[in-house]
């Protein structure tokens, strides 16, 4: 397979930010071309959400789609394994203030905790604060949720090794892959996020870029220790999104 260069190229990152946000913010301001700069760096982020929140009527900012989207990716992956009795551990990694995290513990059926993560304390604080303020009913009782300002090129300073079970990373690799310093810390997260995976786990990137790119990074920057796979999730304003399976390999 032949890597696509131009499928990161500005252009289309452009048109793929700015329909984004096209349902944040009505004109192109000088934060669009931070954005599009500068999506690994904290500061960016803190007044991207700062900005989105200024009216203090808070809405969750979804990048691409919303949970029930993706829902049919992710919910069949939390049944509990009869070799393993503990709950199902659960990470959104960069949440910001998506629905996500807080609709896989709304729905899921089975116990998980949810860990949302993200580099912007503003993101954590606003979908914490949300959460406190109309607290949700979990799918099972005895799961939980929580919020976490993280770096997650640290993960594997905060969580166990081998100690997560489903890592959904929605438009956070690829905001880092499409920024001017970002590359290096994607390939990062990207073996921060092996490293803290059981063996049965499973990373799934949700991304609008093409799995004649995104495999080959994957296979590359994962040093061949993991599979992946890939399906289709739809198309959104012309634009087809995907679902990237990365499964750790058995040493
Ligand atoms: C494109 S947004 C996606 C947000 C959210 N997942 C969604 O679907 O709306 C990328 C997110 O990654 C976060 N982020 C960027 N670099 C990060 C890092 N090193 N560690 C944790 N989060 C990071 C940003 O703060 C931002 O919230």
């Amino acid at each position: 397979m032949a890597v696509i260069a131009s499928r990161r190229s500005p252009t289309r990152l452009l048109t793929s930010v700015r329909s984004v946000l096209s349902g944040a913010f009505r004109q192109h301001s000088s934060l669009t071309t931070d954005l599009i700069e500068n999506m690994d760096k904290k500061e960016t982020w803190d007044r991207f959400y700062r900005e989105n929140n200024v009216k203090r009527d808070f809405k969750n900012f979804e990048w691409f789609f919303g949970f029930d989207s993706v829902q049919d990716f992710i919910l069949p992956l939390l049944r509990p394994q009869p070799s393993c009795a503990t709950i199902r551990r659960v990470l959104d990694l960069g949440c910001g203030t998506s629905a996500l995290g807080p609709g896989i513990y709304k729905h899921s059926q089975w116990p998980v905790h949810v860990t949302c993560a993200d580099i912007s304390p503003v993101a954590v604080q606003l979908l914490q604060e949300q959460a406190n303020s109309k607290p949700i009913q979990p799918g099972n009782p005895s799961s939980r949720l929580t919020f976490l300002e993280l770096d997650c090129c640290r993960l594997q300073a905060r969580f166990g090794e081998q100690s997560v079970d489903v890592i959904v990373d929605k438009g956070t690799t690829d905001a880092l892959l499409r920024s001017r310093e970002g590359q290096p810390k994607a390939g990062l997260v990207l073996k921060q996020c092996l490293g803290v995976l059981r063996q049965s786990g499973c990373l799934l990137q949700f991304s609008d870029e093409d799995p004649d790119a995104r495999v080959l990074w994957l296979e590359r920057e994962s040093g061949l220790v993991a599979r992946v796979g890939v399906q289709e999730v739809g198309t959104l304003r012309g634009v087809c999104y995907y679902c990237y399976m990365i499964t750790p390999c058995a040493p």
